[in-house]
């Protein structure tokens, strides 16, 4: 995930040393590019690909000249691929501004092709470049810089965290929409940044800037303004953990960060893919595919029951589908033609067993597409066509928020990919984000987890939609707490895995809707419960699952993805509940590692 640092100190002190230590401290968030801007007369810029490291080196052969104002960014990229170039910060022709950005402008094209016309040649691939030369043609218009800046704000569309500098100023400027940033009130300077970690050693006194908001930044004071230009009242907060605590921004661990950072990550999933109006998924990624016959899904792990979310969706939508787990997929024993559609889910996109069947795939000259969340990566290089994920980089190696952003993206690829169009579909995958976070806020998942900590084994159940959660539930409990788990389809309890309940072992039941689905679920519940077995039910109320129930934790009631998604968010507390009761390294999970690159 992107990562924005800016100071403005007095005179005589050396911004270089705070962007350097503020790029350090958002390494955690992950990336793979960084740079600086510092405000002399040329404006300095400064930016490698690779770790900030790399930058170091490059910044220690450059004759800098000291300066007090600057910006500096870690990118992690979502248009065009890791780079020097498309590195932050972009500036404009003459080098009158530079300017750092986190989040998507999704007008970036026609602005591309508006500026463009007007003789602007473009450095990089990059969306953010459009800003530093729409606020150059302010300048060239005879405006100020603050107002150059707020106009060419005015005419983005989408999220962003933004700053900027100007050649020769002692002013950072700054804008966010849907995008975090935060200024530190300091002692000897001002700060700016997307996330606390990166000023935390420097102060802990802190702004959180609003959606709307502009901050005019100068050694001597901080003012807030709305998007009238009319001054806003902020309070000081002081914050209360330290240094070491942040690069999970308080959490005790990346996975709990992850897990409530969703909501976040499946509105950036949905960024400009949605039309309201029309109930149309626009994925340009797949404007040009064409396929004939059945489209396999190929993934590992939690990947794999995001494919099977996605295989769910395609078959009741009318296209024949299958997943395969990657390291079954042998393209000899699946037919596969020149028109055949391989689609490989993987969130790091270097999974050895999922490159493999794809690279297999390419090889029998199918089309091949990759569902993934790293730019650049092998599958996103080596696949015709990409969509992404847009989780932004997960530390932790239990997949959380990579796991919601694949079932709202293979969501809409079954959309694209069946010509599905419903108002109803973009409503609920609208719905995803506000129901996570309803989940987040009121979960008892730790409750729950207080009571079976110390059962013999655990096992979930679910139908249609719920059946691929309930096996990742089972997953992700098993892996970082290291107890016996299985998932079943609901159904199959009674063919065979029945045998194994008893008092110690407690059933999760995903129950949701009051259909026939859930209906024939809670008969599935009432034999378990029957036999004495404590029943834990993830529910939206519509039902009567609760009688049959010994504890419930709700989801809103909503329909399709939307309610598998987040039943799945109550799954992921749980896990994580139980894994703290027990002391686990929850992270770091024994024998397990976050990139599997072996077969
Ligand atoms: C489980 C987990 C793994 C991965 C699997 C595939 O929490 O993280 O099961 O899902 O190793 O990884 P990717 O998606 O990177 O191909």
């Amino acid at each position: 995930m992107c990562g924005i640092i800016g100071f403005v100190g007095p005179q005589e002190s050396d911004a270089l040393d705070v962007l350097l230590d503020g790029l350090a401290g958002l390494e955690y968030r992950g990336y793979d590019s960084a740079g600086i801007a510092l405000a002399n007369s040329p404006i300095d810029v400064h930016k490698r690909q690779g770790e900030v490291s790399s930058l170091e080196s490059a910044l220690a052969e450059a004759d800098l000249a000291s300066e007090s104002v600057g910006i500096g960014h870690t990118r992690w990229s979502t248009h065009g691929p890791p780079s020097d170039y498309n590195a932050h910060p972009h500036t404009d022709a003459e080098g009158q501004v530079a300017v750092v950005h986190n989040g998507i402008i999704e007008n970036y094209q026609s602005l591309r092709t508006e500026l463009s016309e007007g003789g602007i040649h473009f450095e990089s691939d990059t969306d953010t470049e459009v800003v530093p030369h729409l606020i150059a043609q302010g300048l060239d218009q005879g405006l100020e810089p603050e107002s150059a800046f707020r106009q060419a704000i005015e005419r983005l569309e989408g999220s962003y965290a933004i700053a900027a500098v100007f050649e020769g100023s002692d002013t950072v400027y700054a804008a966010r929409h849907e995008s975090p940033l935060v200024l530190g009130i300091g002692q000897d300077g001002h700060y700016l940044a997307s996330d606390v970690p990166a000023f935390i050693e420097y102060t802990d006194q802190v702004i959180y800037l609003e959606d709307g908001e502009f901050a005019t930044i100068t050694p001597d004071h901080v003012r807030i303004t709305d998007a009238a230009g009319e001054t806003v009242e902020t309070t000081v907060e002081t914050i209360e953990w330290d240094a070491e605590d942040a690069g999970k921004s308080g959490y005790d661990h990346y996975m709990l960060k992850e897990i409530h950072e969703q909501p976040n990550a499946i509105r950036e999933c949905l960024r400009g893919r949605l039309n309201e109006l029309t109930g149309r998924i626009e994925l340009e990624e797949l404007a040009d595919l064409t396929w004939e016959g059945p489209v396999t899904l190929v993934a590992c792990g939690t990947s794999y029951h995001a494919a099977m979310v996605g295989v769910t969706l395609l078959n009741r939508w009318g296209v024949d589908a299958r997943a395969m787990l990657a390291s079954e997929f042998d393209a000899a024993s699946v037919p596969l033609t020149e028109s055949s559609l391989v689609v490989g889910v993987t969130q790091s996109g270097e999974t050895a067993d999922t490159m493999r069947a794809l690279r297999e795939a390419n090889r029998a000259g199918a089309t091949t597409l990759a569902v993934t969340n790293v730019v650049g990566s092998s599958a996103a290089r080596e696949c015709d066509h990409v969509v992404y994920i847009r989780a932004g980089p997960e530390i932790s190696v239990a997949a959380t928020k990579s796991f919601a952003s694949q079932q709202a993206a293979l969501t809409m690829v079954a959309a694209a990919l069946s010509g599905r169009r419903s108002r109803e579909l973009v409503q609920s995958l609208r719905s995803i984000a506000d129901a996570i976070q309803q989940v987040l806020d009121t979960s008892c998942a730790r409750e729950v987890a207080q009571a079976y900590r110390d059962a013999d084994a655990y096992f979930f159940i679910g139908r249609g939609l719920h059946y691929p959660v309930a096996l990742e539930g089972a997953l992700k409990l098993k892996e970082i707490t290291y107890k016996h788990a299985e998932g079943f389809a609901a159904g199959e309890l009674k063919h065979g895995p029945l045998a194994l309940v008893g008092e110690q072992t407690p059933v999760f039941a995903l129950v949701t809707g009051d259909g026939d689905r859930a209906e024939k679920t809670i008969g599935n519940i009432k034999e378990v419960e029957a036999r004495g077995v404590p029943v834990v039910a993830v529910t939206d109320g519509q039902s009567d699952v609760e009688r049959y129930a010994d504890h419930v934790l709700e989801v809103p009631a909503l329909k399709g993805i939307a309610s598998s998604v987040a039943a799945n968010v109550q799954l992921q507390l749980v896990a994580y509940w139980v894994a703290h009761e027990l002391g686990r390294s929850i992270d770091k999970p024994r024998h397990l590692a976050k990139s599997v690159t072996v077969e």
